[in-house]
């Protein structure tokens, strides 16, 4: 795609990635994802606003054959998806600045082949001026790494923010609009990689909303040409209100445990609990971190392995764990054969979680009337606690 006109002398460049099929090798990116950069033509100096996934330094090499000097390029982000192509922008032009972060600048030279006297660092409201545009560098750490910055451009009324409000979309479409997709992939992404950082975020949130902006233009997935569609996304994502919802992540290997998940399912719809279940052989853990964005409550579902929870339960409760969702209660229910420590190991996983833990309910073999009555009790307490959850239905 060639270079894309967004506000006078601001250019959309970047590559469309349209058949990655995963990030960090655990992320699905069902809908592929976009590496944006972002060109400044200023009256005096010329700035590249990040680079490429090193798979695509040729796509932003062809895009920029017309562009002859380069003064600036803004790190906002060095992971490598933002960064990779960094060591090829400057040896095209050897004028070249690199600008970033403090905290930016030795994990750059760590990750990439990059003369350290070409870095210059940037600190927290700094500007640079190319005459007649300013880059006003916003710091706003953990999105999504502990280095990332936001770069202002006051005259244009932009914000860049890299990572952050990102979606991983391909599409040709240049603009956000008010689509219902881009909103979708933004809360996935959000669930995936910003979620751990939540009380980061609305502290962030607040220098964000300080700058004086029209476009929000993030490195990955469409330019928000409404802001405060997104802005009021996260504001709420990263909010400690949470829904009136049970996620219900679970393996059976014979059925028993399926009997008590569907059991416990239906008990909870009866009282005007939403559930999310999720078969964990086949479940995409881009959907399960969605639900927990907002989620009161997880029932964890396991059958027992050699004594311990499945493999897969213990994964996708360890993944939880990492993502930090703002859940507020925890059970686990399942069935075992002879002996079980898978209680015990799944409680040791979840250290982040600040959850009340409302019970468990384990049978050995096939759950039976007084298993099924205990998860019938499990329903009362867990819509007994949602009832405190504003717009509960009473
Ligand atoms: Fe899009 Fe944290 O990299």
């Amino acid at each position: 795609m060639k270079p894309r006109l967004i506000r006078k002398d601001v250019y959309w460049l970047g590559a469309v990635d349209w058949n990655r099929r995963l990030f960090d090798c655990l992320i699905p990116l069902p809908d592929g994802t976009s590496y944006n950069a972002y060109l400044v033509r200023g009256s005096q100096g010329t700035a590249l606003l990040d680079a490429v996934d090193p798979s695509m330094t040729s796509i932003l090499m062809r895009q920029l054959a017309e562009v002859e000097r380069i003064d600036y390029l803004v790190s906002q982000h060095a992971e490598q998806d933002h960064s990779g192509a960094i060591p090829a922008v400057l040896n095209r032009y050897p004028e070249a600045v690199l600008v970033c972060t403090p905290k930016a600048k030795p994990m750059l030279l760590e990750h990439l082949d990059v003369p350290p006297e070409r870095i210059k660092t940037v600190e927290d409201g700094e500007t640079i001026s190319l005459g007649d545009k300013t880059l006003r560098f916003v710091h706003t750490p953990w999105v999504h790494w502990p280095e990332t910055m936001c770069t202002h451009l006051p005259e244009d009324r932009i914000l860049f923010s890299c990572d952050f409000f990102g979606s991983h979309l391909a599409t040709t479409d240049l603009c956000a609009g008010g689509e219902p997709y881009v909103c979708e992939a933004a809360k996935r992404y959000y669930a995936e990689i910003m979620m751990p950082f939540r009380k980061i975020i609305q502290s962030n949130m607040k220098k964000v909303r300080a700058c004086d902006f029209d476009l929000l233009a993030p490195s990955h997935g469409p330019i928000y040409d409404n802001p405060e569609c997104i802005l009021s996304a996260y504001d709420d994502w990263s909010s400690d209100r949470v829904s009136n919802l049970v996620v219900l992540p679970y393996i059976s290997m014979h059925g028993s445990t399926e009997i008590m998940v569907d059991c416990l399912v239906a008990a909870l719809a009866e009282r005007g609990v939403k559930v999310q279940k999720f078969e964990l052989s086949g479940a995409d853990i881009g959907k399960l971190a969605m639900a927990l964005v907002d989620a009161a409550t997880i029932v964890i579902g396991t059958p027992t392995v050699h004594v311990g929870a499945h493999p897969s339960v213990y994964a996708a409760t360890h993944l939880v764990n990492a993502l930090r969702p703002k859940l507020k209660y925890a059970a686990i229910i399942g069935s075992y054969g002879w002996g079980t420590k898978a209680v015990e190991q799944l409680s040791g996983l979840i250290p982040n979680l600040k959850v009340e833990v409302l019970g468990t309910v384990l049978c050995k073999g096939l759950p039976r009337e007084d298993t099924l009555a205990a998860i019938e009790a499990l329903a009362d307490t867990i819509r007994a606690k949602h009832a405190l959850i504003e717009g509960t239905p009473s």
